[in-house]
């Protein structure tokens, strides 16, 4: 649905963007992550074609950005990452003034500005000055207006800055909703975390390129989750003694509650040779567990040694 083959962004002699490939699929919410400053803008602004790249290429839809910008316009809702001045409108003007603009017929937009407003749950503040807007509700009116043209393809940067837990919650629903409705989105974020549980699929961006690509599950398995294990036992001092010595063991790690984890040095290692290890020295199993890394450290280890 939106691809980008070996993407580019020079700005001056700085790259922004250095052959970023990405593939969102039809149906997909997806997370487009990286700190600031790692090129989530700068891709977005490429993908709705109000930048220009230096090479590579980008498609929506099959259409390049080369040569379909108003057709791409047409199939995209954009939410950018700051909205100017709102004008002295209400929220209802402001959204009939972009049904207007999208050449929505006069007698469709009542209907079509309503079923926005209760989508999003501004409908009590129809009449509201849009400036008089909490952040939050300035949000929610920023994704109703990229709604207005019924895209099949909506980019959101950063729909989630600023907003407090619950109305990151009722954002997640929304965007639940739109999917169920057959659209396809892309939304960046720098928190990692604040998207897992909202995207299928994730894209991690650091200094112009794209480090890694997939499910959150996938990514966890890319980064040597599947290697990891914690247990408890009858005697963890000595269990973390031998994990210590063994072989076939590359780390063990004590966290805060005290409990007990360690890494192999293959991803391959049967789990079965430290139980048998731990068995012949009398130490008693009583639980063991392959263990993952968190999403916020699977980050920090994507992206260390690729910040300066
Ligand atoms: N118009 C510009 N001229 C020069 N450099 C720019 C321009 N726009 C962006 N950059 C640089 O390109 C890099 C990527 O910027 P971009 O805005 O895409 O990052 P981002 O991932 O969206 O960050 P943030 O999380 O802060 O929004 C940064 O180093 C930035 O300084
Ligand atoms: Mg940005």
């Amino acid at each position: 649905m939106i691809r980008t083959a070996n993407l580019n962004k020079k700005y001056g002699d700085f790259m922004a963007l250095q052959g970023v490939s990405l593939n969102v699929r039809e149906g997909d919410i997806y997370g487009f992550i990286g700190p600031n400053g790692a090129g989530k803008t700068t891709t977005i602004k490429i993908l709705t074609t109000l930048l220009e790249p230096t090479g590579g290429d980008a498609t929506v839809c099959g259409l390049s950005v080369w040569d379909n910008k108003e057709q791409i316009r047409g199939l995209i809702g954009y939410m950018p990452d700051a909205f100017g001045v709102y004008p002295d409108m209400t929220v209802t003007e402001y959204l009939h003034f972009f049904a207007a603009a999208y050449g929505i017929p006069r007698k469709e937009r009542g209907g079509l500005v309503d079923g926005l407003l209760e989508l999003t749950d501004l409908t009590y503040k129809e009449d509201a000055l849009v400036d008089s807007l909490s952040k939050g509700m300035q949000q929610r009116l920023g994704l109703a207006r990229a709604l207005v043209h019924d895209p099949r393809v909506l980019i959101l940067d950063e729909p989630a800055a600023g907003l407090d837990p619950r109305a990151r919650v009722e954002l997640r629903e929304i965007l639940r909703e739109l999917q169920a409705m057959g659209k396809t989105i892309l939304l960046s974020s720098h928190i990692l975390s604040e998207l897992q549980d909202i995207c299928n699929r994730i894209g991690i961006v650091e200094r112009g390129r794209l480090v890694a690509e997939g499910s959150v599950d996938e990514i966890l398995d890319q980064l040597g989750g599947a290697g990891r294990y914690s247990l408890r036992t009858t005697d963890d001092e000595r269990a973390q003694a031998l994990l210590q010595a063994h072989e076939l063991v590359a780390s063990v790690a004590v966290d805060e509650q005290a409990a007990l984890s360690f890494e192999f040095v293959d991803a391959a290692s049967d789990v079965a040779l430290i139980t048998q290890a731990l068995a012949s020295e009398g130490i008693g199993l009583r639980h063991l567990a392959k263990a993952r890394v968190s999403l916020e450290d699977a980050f920090m280890k994507l992206t260390k040694g690729l910040v300066q």
